[in-house]
């Protein structure tokens, strides 16, 4: 698509904070965390780590080592992570509620046990959450959720849909005012779940997503840096995705599910699911929106409509982005032989940052 010939070449937006981030931990996390400190304000960071954080102690101790790895220097150094409670079968909604007013973690994340990676400790059968529910609506504790069934008789291409049906739809009739944030949504099922909700349901929408649909995985070979959860759809549900994300609605907003993996970990007999946006974020999602021609929607999408969900303000500082070019690293060094292949990696980008 061609970006009709009036969109602006510059644009200036509040900073923009990504509402689903995965940042792990260690070499990793040293590696990957500045390149969203350095154009975030703020991250919704994903708990999913081998040990689970599943406790106030483990995400005081988690946000405290992402701290300690942000760069000591300008605008990275003000990132604020928000921390998230990994909930299990035991989660307790006492415990839930005291972090939550605590202010040491700001949402819950719902992962179906063995949906994607580092869900293994996940829940069991998210219907029996009810008490959990419960707490959280009479809160107001946002429920961030990946919305995928486990079942194996359920097409890998239909989960999404299918959780929508058997699971979040009779949550939310059970839990009318619980504040549920579909995340990573990837399907048609998923915008006119949330277009058909109240105020209190929201989704995220991953760059990737916007860009690939799943004849990518496959372009002359297997692709594994194209594989993530949920998995890329038929093109007809990335032009809904699209038209959703473009569209001005503040019930969708900017969450990149960036999800690091070593590349021997992706270009393996079972590789990993997840792709690393983190690399070039904004500048990918500015070139959906200039393609779409909503360039002016592109604020509320990354910088407005996530704070308004979580009752947060946005930030202050503004950002310029421009035509131009951003060219995606090949690779990103960790540690050792060890590295991550971003997205789009060697491409250059039509969109950078101004400073
Ligand atoms: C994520 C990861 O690697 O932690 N992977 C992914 O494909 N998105 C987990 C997740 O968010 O599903
Ligand atoms: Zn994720």
């Amino acid at each position: 698509m061609n970006p009709p010939s009036e969109n602006p070449d510059t644009i200036t937006i509040h900073r923009p904070d990504d509402w689903h981030l995965h940042v792990r931990d260690g070499a990793m996390l040293k590696t990957v965390l500045p390149y969203t400190a350095r154009v975030f304000a703020r991250a919704i960071i994903m708990p999913n780590l081998p040990d689970p954080v599943t406790t106030p102690a483990k995400a005081g101790a988690y946000r405290r080592r992402i701290l300690d790895a942000l760069p000591d220097d300008g605008v990275a150094s003000r990132f604020l992570p928000l921390m998230t409670c990994y909930l299990t079968d035991e989660t307790g909604p006492a415990m839930l509620a005291e972090g939550f007013a605590d202010g040491v973690w700001v949402a819950a994340k719902l992962y179906p046990a063995h949906a994607t990676t580092g869900s293994a400790h996940g829940v069991t059968d998210p219907l029996e959450l009810g008490s959990v529910y419960e707490k959280m609506q009479e809160i107001g504790m946002p429920l961030l959720i990946h919305g995928e069934v486990t079942d194996p008789d359920v097409d890998i291409f239909d989960r999404e849909a299918v959780f929508i049906e058997r699971i979040l739809t009779p949550v939310i009739k059970d839990f009318p005012e619980l504040r549920v944030v579909l995340e990573h949504i990837t399907t048609r099922e998923g915008v006119q779940f949330v277009e058909g909700a109240g105020n209190n349901v929201a989704a995220t929408i991953t760059a990737h997503h916007l860009i690939i649909n799943r004849n990518a995985m496959f372009q002359g070979g297997i692709r594994p840096h194209r594989y993530c959860l949920p998995v890329a759809k038929r093109e007809e549900h990335r032009l809904e995705l699209r038209r959703a994300a473009t569209s001005g609605s503040p019930r969708f907003f900017l969450g990149t599910d960036s999800a690091p993996h070593a590349i021997g970990d992706k270009e393996a007999d079972c590789g990993c699911a997840g792709i690393f946006t983190a690399a070039a974020a904004i500048e990918l999602y500015a070139r959906v929106f200039d393609e779409e021609g909503a360039l002016e929607n592109l604020e509320t999408f990354a910088s407005r409509a996530g704070p308004d969900f979580y009752g947060l303000e946005p930030n202050d500082e503004r950002i310029t982005l421009a035509r131009g070019e951003t060219p995606v690293p090949k690779i990103v060094e960790v540690e050792g032989d060890i590295a991550v292949r971003p997205f789009g990696a060697g491409r250059t980008l039509n969109w950078e940052i101004r400073d």
